[in-house]
């Protein structure tokens, strides 16, 4: 049940309960009021009708004993002689005598003769009236009053207080579902945006610049809490920017470190070659020697472009836009393989017309190369290696597909992670990085693309998808903003 069903509930609640005590009260007080009225009139009428009594003649008391002057209408006179009725009478509007039957007197022999008021019912012809019972020397003297004015004053206030009572159920219910409704709005403000953020991807903290609960009145429970939550944003937008501080300070290290390393290695390098040229005069053992450190310090350069390049791209820098021919930029990397490996098989599955991309030509051309050196290289001789691309609904799907061993499923969700190798000491050996996935799926994302990977014994396919439009960039204040293609 929500918190303002369960509030309008309770407040309705509260009204009929108080309107029931404060009902059943006055009921009560009315009863009692108007029956002590009664009683004193009774003690009246008893008076009354003994005067009239002593005034009777010699023949006994008659029906006139029913009608002194004063005695209201409705008045029960019943004279009890030896225990039976020997005159009853009512007095009715007219202000005539009305004889009642000794059956409808006869539960009157049966009151305490001691003068007090009892309430007794005398059937549905009379009704309950309100009697008392006194000794007049041998006989006994019964006079009544009819409570039916009582019972019907009664049930009017009850009719009263139930009408009233519906009247301010309605009214509570509408005002108590107006006031919850307007101090729960707030409530919802702060669910709103909570849940806003819950639904946000938290990667950058400008995400969460102007994302604030507008109640902040610290003198509400609903602005304490918004003001707490603002505060937990503010808090979590802080560490997320410590967090890109901190990242952009180690990004920022790679760059400059790879950046300084090339010049010390293009040295040892040259230095390296220098040597080798001047072999002859050398033993065996130290041209190996310095061969080693050739290859190798060609193997760290590779790697330390990679790096570099990979810290402009984690940047957002290093990707100039432009049309770039994609068949003939695949046709110039299957050449280039042919000539490595004249041992596999390379096959072209490309649109006869030139397909044409927005995109940074050298790096969607790292991306061809990449992909396809690994097909070389981490296959058999032999393998048959097939480079297509594909128009498809929303840009361009360029695959390269082989038909060597594999790619180990375990190895499968790691694949485009940096450094990551399935480890063996053949593709260590023959310049592997580890990096050469990475760079690629670092360079289709800063173009809007993704790519992906399906492999098993016999077929492996990585699938880059190239939009056929540019990507939107963040711009400075974190909105995103679409560029037209150039
Ligand atoms: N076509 C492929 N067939 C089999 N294994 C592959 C293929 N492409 C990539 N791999 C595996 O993925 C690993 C990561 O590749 P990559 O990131 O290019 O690094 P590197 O080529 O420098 O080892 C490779 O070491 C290799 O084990
Ligand atoms: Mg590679």
């Amino acid at each position: 049940m929500t918190l303002r069903r369960r509030l309008v509930l309770s407040t309705v609640a509260l009204v009929v309960a108080v309107s029931a005590v404060i009902g059943a009260g006055s009921i009560i007080a009315l009863f009692s009021i108007q029956r002590s009225a009664i009683d004193q009139q009774l003690q009246y009428a008893t008076s009354r009708a003994q005067k009239s009594l002593q005034n009777q003649g010699p023949n006994g008391p008659s029906l006139e004993i029913g009608r002194p002057s004063g005695q209201a209408a409705g008045t029960l006179t019943v004279y009890f002689l030896n225990g039976n009725a020997a005159v009853g009478s009512v007095l009715d509007n007219a202000g005539d005598v009305d004889r009642i039957s000794s059956a409808a007197a006869r539960p009157l022999g049966e009151v305490t003769v001691d003068g007090a008021a009892h309430t007794v019912d005398l059937g549905s012809e009379l009704g309950r009236y309100r009697v008392t019972a006194a000794p007049v020397g041998p006989a006994v003297l019964v006079v009544g009053l009819p409570m039916a004015p009582v019972y019907e004053s009664v049930w009017k206030l009850l009719g009263v207080v139930l009408v009233v009572t519906a009247v301010a159920l309605l009214a509570a219910s509408a005002v108590a579902a107006a006031a919850v409704r307007r101090s729960l709005r707030p409530l919802d403000r702060v669910a709103e945006t909570a849940s806003a953020v819950a639904r946000m991807p938290l990667e950058r903290s400008e995400t969460l610049d102007g994302v604030r609960v507008p109640d902040t009145d610290p003198r509400t429970e609903v602005g304490r809490v918004g003001t707490a939550f603002n505060r937990m944003l503010g808090h979590i937008a802080g560490a997320m920017q410590a967090r890109e501080r901190s990242e952009q300070k180690v990004r920022q290290f790679v760059a400059d470190a790879s950046h300084e390393l090339r010049t010390p290695l293009a040295s040892v390098r040259g230095y390296a070659e220098l040597t080798r040229r001047m072999g002859a005069d050398l033993p065996p053992d130290v041209v190996y020697a310095m061969s080693r450190i050739e290859s190798e310090s060609v193997r760290m350069t590779s790697m330390v472009e990679d790096l570099l390049l990979l810290a402009r791209l984690d940047e957002g820098r290093e990707v100039q836009f432009a049309d770039v021919d994609l068949t003939g930029l695949v046709l110039d990397a299957v050449n280039d393989a042919h000539a490595a490996s004249p041992d596999h098989v390379i096959a072209l599955d490309v649109p006869s017309e030139p397909v044409v991309v927005p995109g940074d030509a050298a790096r969607l051309h790292q991306v061809v190369v990449n992909l396809v050196t690994n097909a070389r290289t981490h296959t058999p001789e032999g393998t048959r290696i097939t480079v297509g691309i594909h128009r498809v609904a929303d840009g361009v799907d360029l695959t390269v597909r082989d038909d060597g061993q594999g790619i180990d499923p375990e190895f499968l969700p790691k694949l485009f992670e940096r450094f990551a190798r399935a480890d063996s000491s053949r593709s260590r050996s023959a310049g592997s990085t580890g990096l050469g996935l990475a760079i690629v799926d670092a360079v289709v994302q800063a173009h809007g693309g993704r790519v992906a990977v399906a492999s098993v014994p016999g077929d492996t396919v990585f699938t880059v998808h190239l939009p056929a439009t540019r990507p939107a960039v963040a711009t400075a204040d974190g909105s995103a903003k679409a560029v037209p293609t150039a």
